[in-house]
């Protein structure tokens, strides 16, 4: 059995990296249009580096939870995708192997002058010059609104071949994750959400709760004990 995994903010939401939308979310206390379009950042760049330096540092305060560390069991399964729109490295440090980042990772940094990257220091700043081109031209690796998400095609060729679509906490707003659904349902793909509440998507399935004990119990039907 294919099965694609797609996960958002709730999955990292009880390791305290905050989710975007919600009531207390980052969208709510920072304007994304400021710190997350290259628009806001050929304005103010400290500005936005500050915002991902202190996404950053949070990111090291935490520690990866029980879903972290169930999908990290389950991407070692042959035939599963693990896709997520999170910059944490929380998958990666619970042991996950071939994580599909599409939105970009924190621990990155780009330069936008010559497309070099490499790993991010704790801290970046405007002047900051690129290791490749020496141009201060350095950004977080992050997709920001109105860029194109990473490994498109490979997440497309993935879906099209599933037979298994979960959507893991993520409010289902952010295209084209959010078609993600829609394209597996094509595919002849079951559909099943694990979400603190259901996002209204059209999945076939969902099961409501936090992200720490829903996901290990979905996981531990997967695999065999
Ligand atoms: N367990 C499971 N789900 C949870 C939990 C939890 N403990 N806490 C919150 N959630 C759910 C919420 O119900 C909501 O559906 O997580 C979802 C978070 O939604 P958003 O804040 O919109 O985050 P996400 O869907 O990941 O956002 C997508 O938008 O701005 C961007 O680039 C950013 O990757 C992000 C994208």
């Amino acid at each position: 059995m294919n099965i694609v995994v797609l996960s958002g903010a709730g999955l990292s939401a009880e390791q305290g990296l905050g989710t975007f939308r919600d009531a207390d979310g980052l969208w709510t206390r920072y304007p994304l249009e400021r710190v997350a379009t290259p628009e806001g950042f050929a304005a103010d760049p400290a500005l936005v580096h500050d915002f991902y330096n202190a996404r950053r540092a949070n990111m090291r305060e935490a520690v990866p939870g029980a879903a972290h560390e169930a999908l990290a069991r389950l991407s070692r399964r042959p035939g599963v995708t693990l896709v997520t729109q999170n910059v944490d490295d929380l998958l990666e440090r619970a042991g996950a192997e071939g994580v599909i980042h599409m939105h970009g990772e924190l621990t990155r940094a780009l330069c936008h002058a010559c497309g070099a990257r490499w790993q991010a220091p704790e801290a970046m700043a405007p002047g900051d010059p690129c290791p490749a081109c020496a141009r201060a031209a350095t950004r977080p690796d992050i997709v920001w609104f109105g860029e194109i998400p990473y490994r498109m095609e490979e997440i497309e060729a993935a879906l099209a071949r599933a037979d298994l679509f979960v959507s893991i906490g993520t409010s289902g707003t952010v295209y084209p994750a959010a078609g993600f659904v829609e394209l597996a349902r094509m595919a002849g793909a079951e559909t099943l959400e694990l979400n603190l509440e259901a996002s209204g998507g059209r999945f076939d399935v969902t099961r409501e709760g936090p992200a720490s004990r829903i996901v290990p119990a979905w996981v531990a039907e997967i695999l065999p004990q």
